[in-house]
């Protein structure tokens, strides 16, 4: 059998070497409805994606949280003074551990301690807001600046005027830097006065530093440029919170909704399952508020149950999680008479969130969670939120479970190679429509063969460090009918998985865009509500397409990828169609290999007018190269 398909395809390519012309026809623009999750945006807290990343927080471990708090990213400056973890003067009961600062009996001058940031903090000329908590005897001015690493150049300075006693203060300030860094090697910087303190401690913590942030995510908002990338693609939806982030590795810790609320002195550490403690600064109201500004459906994750430890909530115990997943829709939808309507009030939003999608957990199939979930979590789950919120979507967190009420969603994800992943192309074609597939995760995540830059992920197990062209192209072969690429995104500086779509250090000259992402910006930009057919002579592979039409835009695209053909003139007929304005927005790049890293970008994006000529467009389709022929009528 292997042998025939190879012949077959042998033939295929040869014909298409040899005529290299293919023509597809619209015979209508009715068909079936186009989902209406084309397409999205799975985002959770892996890779330092929000603390370090998407969460525009620029200090770097600024409440020593977690259960082993320790001085990472802090260092003195100046010297006589120490800096220390204290537990014994706790700022709130959410944010136990402390920064002491021990200044000795002959220290002079202005010393005090500094922070790295995320692997570095950029610095630009907009303003930022600072603030911090103190505690002690100190009266005098507290000077913060923004500084270089490698030659102490000073970009900013700002004193506050400081009077501290034996209760926790906080203090808040703006300053706007005279010139940005060359780089991201900078330091912020808190200095006070050796002689006011000397001999004596000073309690610091929640120290922050906010940039401008993006659109009005306001001071605990989004960083510019990550966040101005995503709402580029033009996404229809988020799903959040996870991911393994909402399911935490072992009990207790899982992403506790409630705790992700109000002041940020009320919000504990949640060691995440990524290796690194969340802060919780991105909570679920800032998720909300993301998703209102990019105008994105939210699909609201609730945890299940199960931890990646493979540890599984028995069902007599798990009555207070359904109870948690309920609360949390009625702190998201309730009117404010409602208990958690009115705390969501009380954090100044009064305004009810829809929400029309609720997945249960994630993955339930892992870890051993399948039989749990099947016997009685997700029933438990599905049976409560129906109960309260009948018109609400239910997703199941694997297409594994059986038994499920019609109309119940599944989410189906998959990371393959590129050639595997191309075989996958029409499978939800005849999908059962009593139970629709939401693809909330799916990247080409190898080689097919070993090749750079591959990184030996496990043992044995390659892993490509940034989507490559050719998986690309079996991603868009694989998305033309569905969704999600995940995971968003990658700090270079640490992470836990690749490839990721859109990767960064602290200064945004890194900030890349992988070839994923056009394709997930080409797609999303250009979709239909109808899918329509396509009629052709030829068959599926080496070239792939499919076509939707737009009653709303009176537009046609076609999405078409050529995977291991050779370069071909593509013509689309619309019978129906007298004359027809056409453009074609092509993502290829050098080779198969080729990816976009840091200051390196092989992609590339071209738009082109296609006049008609004949009855038709002709747009040719070079090897590797995936395209959008878009129509109007
Ligand atoms: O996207 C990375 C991880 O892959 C997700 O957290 C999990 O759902 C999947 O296994």
């Amino acid at each position: 059998m292997a042998r025939i398909i190879s012949i077959f395809q042998a033939l295929s390519l040869a014909l298409l070497a040899a005529g290299s012309s293919v023509k597809l026809t619209i015979p209508s623009e009715n068909g079936n409805a186009t989902s209406g999750m084309l397409y999205g945006l799975m985002y959770e807290d892996i890779n330092f994606s929000g603390d370090g990343g998407l969460y525009a927080e620029l200090i770097r471990n600024r409440a020593l949280q977690g259960p082993e708090p320790d001085l990472t990213a802090w260092r003195t400056h100046g010297s006589g003074v120490t800096l220390n973890v204290d537990t014994t003067e706790p700022l709130s009961d959410a944010l136990p551990n402390v920064l002491r600062v021990d200044i000795s009996p002959t220290a002079t001058g202005k010393v005090g301690f500094s922070n790295e940031g995320y692997w570095g903090m950029s610095v630009d000329t907009n303003q930022y807001k600072a603030s911090f908590y103190i505690k002690g005897d100190y009266k005098g001015d507290v000077e913060l600046s923004l500084r270089s690493d490698i030659d102490g150049t000073v970009f900013s300075t700002k004193s506050v005027a400081v009077r501290a006693n034996d209760e926790w203060k906080k203090y808040t300030t703006r300053f706007t830097p005279s010139a940005a860094a060359p780089n991201a090697n900078n330091t912020f910087t808190i200095l006070f006065d050796a002689e006011k303190v000397r001999g004596k401690s000073l309690y610091f913590n929640l120290i922050s530093l906010f940039p401008k942030t993006w659109s009005n995510s306001g001071t605990n908002g989004l960083r510019v440029d990550l966040a101005e990338a995503i709402d580029e693609i033009g996404g229809k939806f988020l799903r959040f919170p996870g991911g393994n982030n909402l399911e935490g590795q072992s009990p207790p810790y899982w992403w506790k909704w409630n705790e992700t609320l109000g002041d940020l002195i009320n919000r504990p550490a949640y060691p995440g399952p990524w290796g690194y403690v969340n802060t919780l600064g991105l909570g679920l109201i800032e998720y909300m508020r993301w998703a209102d500004l990019m105008d994105l459906e939210p699909i609201l994750g609730v945890y299940a149950g199960l931890y990646l430890d493979g540890t599984v909530v028995p069902e007599e115990d798990l009555a207070p999680y359904v109870q948690s997943a309920l609360d949390e829709l009625e702190f998201l939808t309730g009117p404010v008479d409602t208990k958690w309507g009115a705390v969501r009030a009380s954090l100044g939003y009064p305004k009810p969130w829809k929400i029309q999608y609720v997945e249960i957990g994630n993955e339930d199939n892992l870890w051993g969670g399948l039989p749990s979930y099947q016997e009685y979590r997700f029933d438990m789950f599905n049976e409560a939120i129906k109960a309260k919120y009948p018109d609400i979507t239910i997703i199941a967190s694997t297409p594994e479970i059986t038994g499920t009420p019609a109309g119940t969603w599944v989410d189906y994800h998959r990371y393959d190679k590129p050639d595997h992943l191309t075989t996958y192309f029409d499978q939800f074609d005849n999908w059962d429509r009593q139970h629709p597939v939401l693809v909330g995760e799916v990247a080409v995540i190898a080689p097919n063969e070993p090749n750079k830059p591959e990184v030996e992920w496990t043992p044995g197990a390659l892993r490509l460090a940034y989507p490559s062209m050719i998986g690309t192209v079996a991603e868009s072969i694989f998305l033309m009918g569905s969704t999600a690429y995940a995971p968003g995104f990658q700090n270079l500086n640490s992470y836990q998985w690749v490839p990721d779509l859109i990767s960064y250090t602290a200064d945004p000259a890194d900030t890349t865009l992988s070839i994923s992402y056009y394709l997930q910006k080409l797609f999303a930009q250009n979709v239909g509500e109808t899918t329509v057919p396509v009629e052709t002579t030829e068959p599926f592979r080496p070239l792939f397409w499919s076509a939707t039409y737009s009653k709303k835009h009176r537009e046609y695209y076609v999405k078409l990828a050529n995977y291991n053909g050779t370069s071909t003139d593509i013509t689309v007929e619309i019978p129906a169609l007298k004359g027809g304005k056409a453009t074609f927005t092509s993502l290829s790049a050098p080779n198969g290999h080729s990816y976009n890293s840091p200051r390196n970008v092989t992609s590339k994006w071209t738009v082109t007018d296609i006049p008609k000529a004949g009855k038709g467009w002709t747009v040719k389709l070079d090897n590797l190269m995936i395209g959008v022929l878009k129509i109007q009528k």
